[in-house]
């Protein structure tokens, strides 16, 4: 009897710290059970195992008060990961993400899931360096609480959905490395300012950058490798504090010589476009550029002395109509 007592004394205290300390809540649970099966039990979420706390499980955060997975990261460091597949329909049923995020699958294909919709309390969507494809989905406005939306380097195509700039908490917006086509959308303009940094480089964009970006301000732009066209001085203009700007590689053509410059500016590259004009003077009030590069444009006259403007390197200047002065040989 006694050993019996003890026996059973004994399994009550190996299985109930475990039984007492679950603090994942089942709801939860059972849906990142079915995420596992949907990506064909990859090696990646070996951990997920239901016999444990799913709080404990890899790439899930619970919170710390209510225990609902708020946090679910699914990244690989190694290029061989198993996990493959479109994203389950089933992320949409952890209803406390706040941040999710899925990193170097290069076996996740298909298109973004809609369900993501239903993840009012997003703050954080990343979905990186996968082979997911199609649009990049209009709904993704409905995510009003986003503050990071990265969906940089996929086979995404279409156009940029103008409904984005309805974020109104969105502080960085990466489309980068895609195959974006179409213009960038004039409600780029109408983002609560002062705009979030934009990233949409290394896609297909084409015509104007729509003059309704004179009315935002973000710190960082980059729309470098591009077919744009025109003007880009909007994104320029002494009330601004961009710090860095990079519109290399693309189809604009404008007058730089009235152009007046953020003295925010660390890094400036207008190289590879069809800008015609002259360096303006202003430039070398800019007194913590540390980049710079007007290369293989139509530029023409002297370089201004003074500033930043002679720490540059040769080929900050090189390929231009008539461009002379230090770094350059002089005028003459
Ligand atoms: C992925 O790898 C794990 C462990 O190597 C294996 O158990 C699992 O069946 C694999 N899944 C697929 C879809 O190949
Ligand atoms: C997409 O898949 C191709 C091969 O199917 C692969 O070479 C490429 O690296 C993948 N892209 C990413 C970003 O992982
Ligand atoms: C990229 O998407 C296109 C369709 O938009 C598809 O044909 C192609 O196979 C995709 N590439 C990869 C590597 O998945
Ligand atoms: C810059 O700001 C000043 C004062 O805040 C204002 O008077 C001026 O009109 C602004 N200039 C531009 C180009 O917005
Ligand atoms: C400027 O851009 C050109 C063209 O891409 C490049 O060859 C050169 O190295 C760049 N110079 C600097 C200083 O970044």
């Amino acid at each position: 009897m006694g050993a019996i007592l003890g026996l059973y004394l004994l399994t009550f205290l190996l299985v109930s710290p475990l039984a007492f300390s679950e603090r994942c809540n089942p709801k939860d649970k059972k849906v990142l059970l079915q995420i596992k099966k949907d990506f064909n039990n990859p090696y990646l979420l070996a951990s997920w195992n239901p016999d444990t706390d799913c709080c404990q499980w890899y790439c899930v955060k619970c919170d710390p008060k209510t225990h609902r997975i708020n946090s679910l990261v699914i990244l690989s460091s190694v290029p061989d990961t198993n996990l493959s597949g479109p994203i389950p329909p089933s992320v949409g049923d952890l209803p406390y993400l706040e941040t999710l995020e899925f990193h170097k699958l290069p076996k996740l294909t298909g298109p973004i899931q809609p369900t993501i919709t239903k993840l009012t309390k997003l703050k954080w969507l990343e979905i990186s360096w996968t082979n997911v494809s199609g649009p990049v989905p209009d709904f993704l406005a409905q995510l009003q609480n986003l503050q990071f939306l990265d969906l940089s380097f996929n086979n995404l195509s279409g156009p940029i959905p103008s409904s984005l700039s309805q974020l109104p908490n969105l502080l960085s917006l990466r489309l980068d490395r895609n195959r974006l086509m179409g213009p960038i959308p004039h409600s780029f303009g109408s983002f609560k300012k002062p705009g979030p940094d934009l990233y949409l480089s290394h896609n297909q964009l084409s015509g104007p950058i729509p003059a309704s970006l004179a009315n935002i301000n973000p710190t960082r732009i980059e729309l470098s490798r591009n077919k744009l066209e025109g003007d880009a001085s909007m994104l320029l203009g002494r009330n601004k504090t961009t710090q860095i700007l990079d519109v290399s590689r693309n189809l604009l053509a404008f007058d730089l010589s009235k152009v007046e410059f953020p003295t925010s500016l660390i890094s400036l590259d207008l190289n590879h476009n069809r800008i015609f004009g002259r360096i303006p003077a202003g430039l070398t009030a800019v007194d913590f550029l540390q980049g710079f590069n007007v290369s293989f444009n139509r530029l023409c006259g002297e370089i201004p002395q003074g500033g930043r403007l002679q720490t540059f390197d040769v080929s900050s200047y090189i390929h231009n109509k008539c461009l002379c002065g230090t770094p350059l040989p002089p005028c003459k």
